[in-house]
């Protein structure tokens, strides 16, 4: 705290990130990152980017969103790509979340959403998930500006089938409606197939989780024009170029691999049965995940209990001390080695 700090800056709690270990040797299961490299591709087309860094890089980012563009089926004019989906987010609070009546997400969901929200001063409501930790779209239907969702969700893992989200845009159709995809690719379905017929849909996506590019911080977002457009405002209100010249050619390259993406996340999804046969062995709870991470308790031991002894023997994950989820842990899904190492370890503690 300081005289100098502004007010907005006193009443802010800053989101706070899973641990990134500087010693070697743990098994990081806490930050949802993925096991593989990313696509060999990436290497070669960073190293011929270097040539061009003494020059700034297109602001639009141009062949990025081409390359984004290809892959789902849109325009590249869709299609806005930021330093990280996080800021793709960030972004899209100003530009069209904030108006009078209040935007709503989950009350257990991405834990950056209320941080944005008092940056920006967006007012906010909590709908809770149910008893069985769903979002029911029904609990929707109240005064809002906006809907916010993470699908699947986080840290549940939960997913909504497209047609849930297509009964949303319907029944808000003067709301906008934003779905944070970051973990789409592990087996749930883009609701991006409905941009095209919904001018009040916004799908946020990374290449943080899927093309194993969480270092190189890319993500974007699809929407109809207007939509784009608002975001690039504040973008170019803030920082004409987000996206740099290593990271849109890297970004290229791994959005290009479909032979990689496909084989790493079908291993990644192999994994993630295995490891939720473990644990529901073991007697964990385990909720029904389409995501890189399965959500679990263990009806005789407390989260936080788990979570350090995991932690006393080389094991990352997540926990979060928050009601209602106090007592899961968050598991990212490792290799095949790290998810039998887990379920081993998890054996002698339970
Ligand atoms: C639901 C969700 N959205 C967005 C992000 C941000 O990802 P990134 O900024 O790496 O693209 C994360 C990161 O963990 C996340 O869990």
């Amino acid at each position: 705290m300081s005289r100098f700090w502004s007010p907005v800056v006193q009443t802010l709690s800053p989101y706070v990130p899973g641990e990134q270990p500087r010693q070697g040797g743990l098994i990081k299961l806490n930050t949802n990152e993925n096991p593989y490299p990313p696509s060999p591709r990436v290497q070669a087309a960073i190293a011929g980017a270097v040539e061009r860094l003494r020059l700034y890089p297109d602001p639009r980012a141009t062949v990025l969103r081409e390359a984004v563009a290809a892959r789902h089926g849109v325009a590249a004019e869709e299609v806005f790509v930021g330093n990280g989906s996080d800021e793709v987010l960030a972004h899209t609070f100003p530009a069209l979340l904030k108006h009078e009546a209040p935007l709503l997400f989950p009350d257990i969901t991405y834990s950056f959403y209320p941080v944005y929200c008092r940056l920006y001063g967006v007012s906010y409501q909590e709908v809770p998930l149910d008893a069985a930790m769903r979002v029911q779209i029904a609990d929707y239907r109240r005064p809002c500006s906006a809907i916010l969702l993470s699908n699947p969700n986080a840290p549940t893992g939960i997913a909504l089938p497209r047609t849930a989200i297509e009964a949303l845009l319907a029944e808000h159709p003067d709301q906008l409606v934003v779905v944070d995809e970051a973990y789409v690719d592990f087996g749930a379905e883009s609701a991006v197939p409905l941009v095209a017929r919904h001018d009040n849909l916004l799908v946020v996506q990374t290449l943080s989780k899927s093309r194993a590019l969480a270092g190189l911080r890319v993500g974007f977002a699809i929407g109809q024009r207007p939509l784009i457009e608002a975001l690039e405002r504040v973008k170019d209100s803030f920082n004409s170029y987000p996206v740099d010249c290593l990271a849109i050619a890297g970004a290229v390259a791994a959005i290009e691999d479909d032979a990689w993406f496909e084989e790493t996340r079908s291993r990644i999804m192999a994994s993630r049965d295995l490891l939720v046969k473990g644990l529901t062995g073991l007697g964990f709870e385990v909720l029904p995940s389409h995501a890189n991470f399965v959500f679990a308790r263990h009806p005789g031991h407390s989260g936080a209990e788990l979570f350090a002894l995991l932690r006393e023997r080389g094991v990352l994950v997540r926990h979060f001390q928050k009601p209602r989820i106090q007592d899961f842990l968050r598991i990212t899904v490792g290799t095949e080695d790290e998810c039998s190492r887990l379920i081993t370890l998890a054996r002698d503690l339970v």
